[in-house]
């Protein structure tokens, strides 16, 4: 519990406005408040090095920005925000940012540093434009601060997905990875195999309630949809203008019970399945066929052309292997190539895909079962069943993503309120989130370099909507933000407090974050 008097400090601090804790998501790195504040307005002076690639673009969005910003009463002088390039940032992703009344400056080494130094900008300015007067200089914890999101158990609108990165961007978030496939359907256009659109992308209906209530009851409509290749491009450039690379996933050789659905001759016995219609882990899974390896690669081939981005998702969680063990194909190829058993075969087809998007200067990432009879050499792991699979492939000399369903499953319940809508299960309350540390103790400093940051799940069987999405990642996306951008400790005790509740509370921005944190 929250003590009552802390809901009192903001006003006990608005006494004083230079102690006055900022309304910053995540909080900077270094950060000392001054007296005063910048109007910003329609007339603040914009200077820029229009040689700098990429900053162009920032600078019309700021302009867009500050155009709703009154302009400057009579007798007000005209200011100034100046961008300055300095090779003196060592951070790619850091940032300076001073503003003083008359003034503010930005001092960046890449696009992006400008580009975040800006996002603080948007959080920091109230309705009117006035902007505190700060010294910030900031830079990353983690080089991966990342967002999950299925859109495969239920389908979201390209609009919603653009939504969703926003809120990333704003909260300094720098991966969108965009769970495309699964047993319930495949939401990405393929143009070699157009049934992945006609058949694999629908499914008849859909169970209705909690997988534990029995009997299972079904809604009997018919649901589904696919980004075409326009939009996945679409949402690419949206991105990419924000900073956020997107890492697409194509589930494989389990979670693949919709592509059976459309190509029953990629599984093992050939039998027809359907597209699945209830939650959970399934035995009709991807053969390790030579015709299997084909239509992976040619799905990849269009994948790697649809997203620039140096990681793609394949999967490699929960594939049941009963179906390996009955086959005699699978059992032949296990004694030809001397693999000990069903896990080795997991670990041979991970092995061949990995070694095909290495061919094609792309890094493989897999959930921690990619571990099961030996990694692949270029293999990074994301660590979701706790997080021994991260440790157990940084100590193997292996880049991991942690996000274990302790504390980054944002679909599990997240209070204990009889009102809560039904969920997977699970508790993972803010504060939990909040206290995440993503480098386990046991590793040692030259292992720990190995975990590249985290990332929150937000899995979609219970999720049906938009807004049920942004109830379940908002505000827990934000304190995993600050767990990754903000230094691990910080100098003063720091509390996640929940609904806002300092003097900021009641401005109005479009980015403003709906939590503020307070200082204790
Ligand atoms: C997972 O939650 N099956 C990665």
């Amino acid at each position: 519990m929250t003590p009552s008097w802390l809901y009192l400090l903001p006003f006990v601090l608005l006494a004083n406005p230079t102690q006055a804790q900022l309304p910053l998501i995540p909080i900077p790195a270094k950060m000392e408040r001054m007296e005063g504040s910048f109007p910003l307005s329609q007339s603040t002076f914009i200077q820029f090095p229009s040689q700098v690639e990429g900053i162009g673009d920032l600078v019309s969005g700021l302009k867009t920005w500050i155009s709703a910003f009154p302009k400057p009463g009579a007798g007000q002088k005209h200011n100034m925000l100046a961008f300055r390039q300095t090779p003196n940032i060592k951070n790619p992703e850091g940032y300076r940012l001073l503003v003083s009344p008359q003034e503010i400056r930005i001092e960046f080494v890449e696009p992006v540093g400008a580009f975040y130094a800006l996002m603080t900008l948007r959080q920091l300015a109230d309705s009117l434009g006035n902007v505190p007067c700060v010294s910030i200089e900031d830079e990353p914890r983690f080089t991966y601060r990342g967002m999950h999101l299925d859109v495969a158990r239920h389908f979201f609108p390209v609009d919603f997905i653009k939504k969703y990165i926003d809120q990333l961007a704003a909260h300094k978030m720098n991966y969108f990875h965009w769970h495309l496939t699964d047993d319930q359907g495949w939401r990405i256009e393929i143009k070699k195999y157009p049934k992945l659109q006609e058949i694999s992308a629908f499914r008849k209906e859909t169970l209705i309630g909690h997988y534990s209530e029995q009997p299972h009851r079904f809604d009997g409509q018919r649901y589904g949809g696919y980004y075409t290749q326009e939009e996945i491009r679409e949402v690419v450039r949206y991105a990419q203008e924000r900073f956020v690379t997107i890492v697409p996933e194509i589930e494989m050789p389990g979670h693949a019970q919709a592509v059976l659905a459309a190509y029953p001759e990629l599984s093992c016995h050939g039998n027809p399945v359907e597209v699945a219609t209830t939650w959970g882990v399934f035995e009709d899974v991807l053969c390790p066929k030579e015709e299997t390896f084909e239509f992976l690669e040619n799905v990849l081939l269009e994948v790697m052309d649809l997203f620039p981005g140096p990681y793609i998702h394949i999967g490699g969680d929960e594939c049941p292997k009963v179906q390996w063990k009955e086959s005699p194909f699978c059992q032949e190829l296990i004694a030809r190539e001397g693999l000990t058993n069903e896990e080795g075969l997991q670990s041979y087809f991970i092995r061949r895909i990995d070694q095909f998007l290495t061919d094609h200067s792309r890094k493989l990432i897999g959930w921690d079962e990619i571990l099961q009879g030996g990694l692949s050499p270029n293999a990074t792991v994301m660590s979701w069943r706790g997080t021994e699979g991260g440790i157990a492939a940084a100590r193997a000399g292996h880049d991991a993503i942690m996000a274990p369903t302790s504390h980054c499953y944002f679909d599990y319940y997240q209070s204990r309120r009889p009102s809560e809508p039904v969920a997977i299960g699970g508790f993972t309350p803010l504060e939990k989130v909040y206290s995440f540390e993503p480098v386990p103790a046991e590793l040692s400093p030259e292992e720990a370099r190995h975990i590249l940051g985290a990332q929150g799940n937000v899995w979609t069987e219970y999720i049906a909507t938009p807004e049920q999405v942004e109830y379940m990642a908002f505000p827990r996306a934000f304190a995993l933000a600050e767990v990754l951008w903000s230094p691990a400790e910080g100098p003063e005790l720091r509390e996640f407090s929940g609904p806002a509740k300092s003097p900021f509370a009641e401005i109005e921005s479009p980015l403003r974050p709906a939590f503020v944190r307070h200082r204790v």
